[in-house]
């Protein structure tokens, strides 16, 4: 069978990220350029500085990533893209270069759901696996247990009634005086605490989940010790948080995986250490085949969206052109 590659475009947050992609599993090359060091400064992303970013670096990641794969245009059978969800503004810069490259070079174009995008940084990784399985995605922007039925076609089991996972870390980082991204300090200062707080579970009665009340719950904490002039143990909040943001979620999700016996967690908040050794303790005691994703695929990379748009080319799904327009609000089906 002949060989297709593909050119990964994605834009959606403060990641500039292009890859070319081989059959769909073989990265030739991943380009992100991060924005984190602009951004850190405002304590978060802010979307016309992030707009702004991309639309001074796009030309230079796809380039960089085209000549790091060593193919020109000519070699690429399709461009993927991610056209929702995020940010309008950026991702409106990755839609309209793509729309222009592949005018420009008589590619056909592919459009991608960033979120569907994350679920694929599994099959990078793991090159035997194959649906169906269950997918655990937490993110900046998602939560949800998402039955992976084939390669394209995904339905939510259970979703966050508020916040996103990784929101609810960058928001208690921001709340210990860490900096933006929080995920990743909230990560290193659990290795050394303890769990001695009692945080509210984000497991709700149905099995869909809510991290406003854990959110609310760090700062009420932190709030009383500061009223009696006393002062938080950064590294034991660190830690007591990430068990009770973690846990709920991967328990739910292990439990739905008996069924596929499968279990893939995907997105941002799936780099935690924390959560990836609670995932492997508990899929173990039940039987269930764990597959994680390299560090370097959890975040937003390019490699993702050029992975899902390989799919969707071979079931002939999801072609654009060019009235290809963003969709900052995109989701995947529910149940
Ligand atoms: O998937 P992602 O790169 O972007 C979205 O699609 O939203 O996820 C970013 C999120 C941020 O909230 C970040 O704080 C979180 O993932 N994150 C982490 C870790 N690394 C990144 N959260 C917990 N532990 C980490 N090690
Ligand atoms: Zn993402």
């Amino acid at each position: 069978m002949k060989d297709i590659v593909i050119l990964g475009i994605e834009s959606s947050c403060d990641e500039t990220a292009a890859a070319v992609v081989k059959n769909g599993r073989e990265v030739l090359s991943s380009v992100v350029n991060s924005q984190i060091e602009i951004h850190k400064q405002y304590g978060g992303v802010v979307p016309e500085i992030a707009s702004r970013n991309h639309v001074h670096n796009i030309d230079k990641v796809v380039a960089e990533a085209l000549q790091q794969a060593n193919v020109t245009a000519k070699d690429l059978d399709f461009v993927a893209v991610t056209y929702g969800a995020g940010l309008v503004g950026a991702l409106l810069v990755g839609v309209s270069f793509a729309k222009a490259f592949c005018q420009a070079n008589d590619i056909p174009l592919i459009k991608v759901n960033h979120i569907e995008g994350h679920i694929c940084a599994n099959y990078i990784t793991h090159k035997d696996l194959r649906p169906p399985f269950t997918c655990l995605l937490a993110s900046g922007g998602h939560t949800a247990i998402v039955d992976v039925e084939s390669y394209t076609d995904y339905t939510v089991l259970k979703t966050t009634i508020d916040d996103a996972c990784g929101e609810a870390f960058d928001k208690v980082a921001r709340t210990l005086g860490l900096c933006y991204p929080g995920g990743v300090q909230i990560d290193k200062l659990a290795q050394s605490g303890k769990e001695n707080i009692e945080f509210k579970s984000v497991v709700m009665k149905d099995g869909n989940f809510s991290y406003s009340g854990l959110k609310t719950g760090v700062i009420n904490y932190l709030h009383n010790l500061d009223q009696k002039g006393e002062a938080a143990n950064k590294c034991d909040v660190a830690k007591s948080f990430t068990v009770a943001a973690v846990c709920g979620v991967v328990d739910e999700a292990v439990n739905i995986a008996k069924s596929h016996k499968k279990l893939c967690v995907a997105g941002g908040v799936g780099a935690n250490s924390y959560l990836r050794e609670y995932a492997q303790k508990q899929c173990e005691k039940y039987g269930i085949q764990l597959y994680l994703p390299q560090l370097k695929y959890c975040g937003d990379n390019a490699a993702m969206i050029a992975s899902q748009g390989y799919f969707l080319s071979q079931a002939g799904k999801d072609l654009a052109d060019f009235r290809l327009n963003a969709c900052p609000t995109l989701s995947l089906k529910t149940k």
